[in-house]
């Protein structure tokens, strides 16, 4: 592991005495705990309160425990052929209706005088009240449950085709960058359980991968998940917005689907653009609404895929000078891809 890259948060020097528990800063002497031999390079007193409350009620709660189950689930209606997905829908919504049904039945009967309360229908409520409470916390779960079946109508009406794919941008990238003479130095910021970085065509190059996280959650699952893969990978629990890497390190520096819901977007991109090489590839993929998407879709938009979110599109104004000349594609109905190469 290459230990220059990383900076000392309280000092900004990169000497390191690292050990299976912590690592020490050579210079000031600051320790970082480990998770896992995971080190912890953050100030949680300069985490942002968006980015905490998303940490510790998504990413490290229910979200980041299942994720590789639920976040394809929240994209239903635009997955092609998921049919699994369709199924849980059912069965969900099935189990729900009927319980619904019961206690109309229920209330009804009571009403009347014609039900008696037994054991059963103590326990029927309790469920019901248990599962309220679940989707009055997880309302983009119930947003979900309510418009999956008119958003995938909707979509079959649409006529969206992006001018250049997701796919193809990627070969594209991954083509010019496998022409570079050198060893690559790639850095996927908030890699969470590295299914981007792992699935998006990344493994082809010739180069060393480091992974940042604010989630033990979600990074862990990413070290499992690429050990098992057997690809060697440098892990750090780290904040977007407080990068703990020297300047001008990296070749290639990615964001998949966690820029819009940073507290400060601005900063993050600063930093992306800090790390990055001159003429390194700056990559962020998040949500954004194509334009001729119907009220639905936008409702589906707004409550769903972008409702944990504070910017809802890409944040232009927001990239640093280095970066004025990024290009944004709008990739999916619902994502767009920002490409930029450090000036
Ligand atoms: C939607 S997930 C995307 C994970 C992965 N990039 C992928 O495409 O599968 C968003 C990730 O951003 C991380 N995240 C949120 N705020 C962060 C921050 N301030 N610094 C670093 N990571 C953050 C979350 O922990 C989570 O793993
Ligand atoms: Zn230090």
């Amino acid at each position: 592991m290459n230990l220059l890259k990383y900076l000392c948060l309280n000092c900004h020097e990169n000497q390191w005495r690292t050990y299976s528990t912590f690592w020490q800063c050579e210079n000031c002497g600051q320790q970082y705990p480990c998770v896992k031999g995971v080190p912890r390079l953050y100030r949680e007193s300069h985490v942002g309160a968006k980015d905490k409350a998303l940490r510790d009620f998504f990413y490290n709660g229910l979200l980041g425990r299942y994720y590789q189950h639920i976040m394809p689930f929240l994209a239903l209606p635009v997955r092609p052929a998921y049919k699994k997905g369709w199924l849980v829908y059912t069965l969900i919504v099935a189990s729900l209706l009927t319980l619904i049904g019961y206690v109309v039945y229920l209330l009804v009967g009571l009403a009347r005088g014609t039900h008696a309360l037994s054991v059963l229908d103590i326990i029927t409520v309790l469920i019901v009240l248990t599962v309220g409470y679940f989707f009055a916390r997880h309302r983009y779960l119930l947003y979900l449950l309510v418009l999956a079946v008119p958003v995938k109508i909707s979509l079959l009406f649409t006529k969206f085709r992006p001018r250049a794919t997701f796919a193809e941008l990627h070969a594209n990238l991954i083509a010019q960058l496998s022409q570079r003479k050198e060893r690559l130095q790639v850095l996927d910021i908030s890699t969470g359980t590295c299914n981007s970085l792992f699935r998006h065509g990344w493994m082809k190059l010739d180069a060393d991968y480091t992974g940042l996280d604010l989630s033990e959650t979600m990074l862990l699952q990413g070290l499992d998940f690429m050990t098992a893969e057997r690809v060697p990978m440098d892990f750090v629990l780290g904040d977007a917005v407080e990068l703990p890497f020297s300047s001008e390190t990296f070749d290639v520096v990615l964001n998949y689907g966690a820029l819009n819901g940073y507290s400060d977007a601005a900063q993050a991109l600063a930093e992306m653009a800090r790390v990055a090489k001159p003429g390194g590839l700056v990559l962020v993929l998040d949500e954004q609404l194509y334009d001729e998407a119907s009220a639905v879709e936008r409702l589906y938009f707004r409550r769903v895929l972008s409702s944990h979110n504070v910017h809802h599109r890409c944040p232009v104004e927001l990239l640093p000078p280095e970066l004025a000349r990024a290009e944004v594609h709008q990739v999916y109905h619902f994502y767009y891809l920002c490409l930029g190469y450090k000036q």
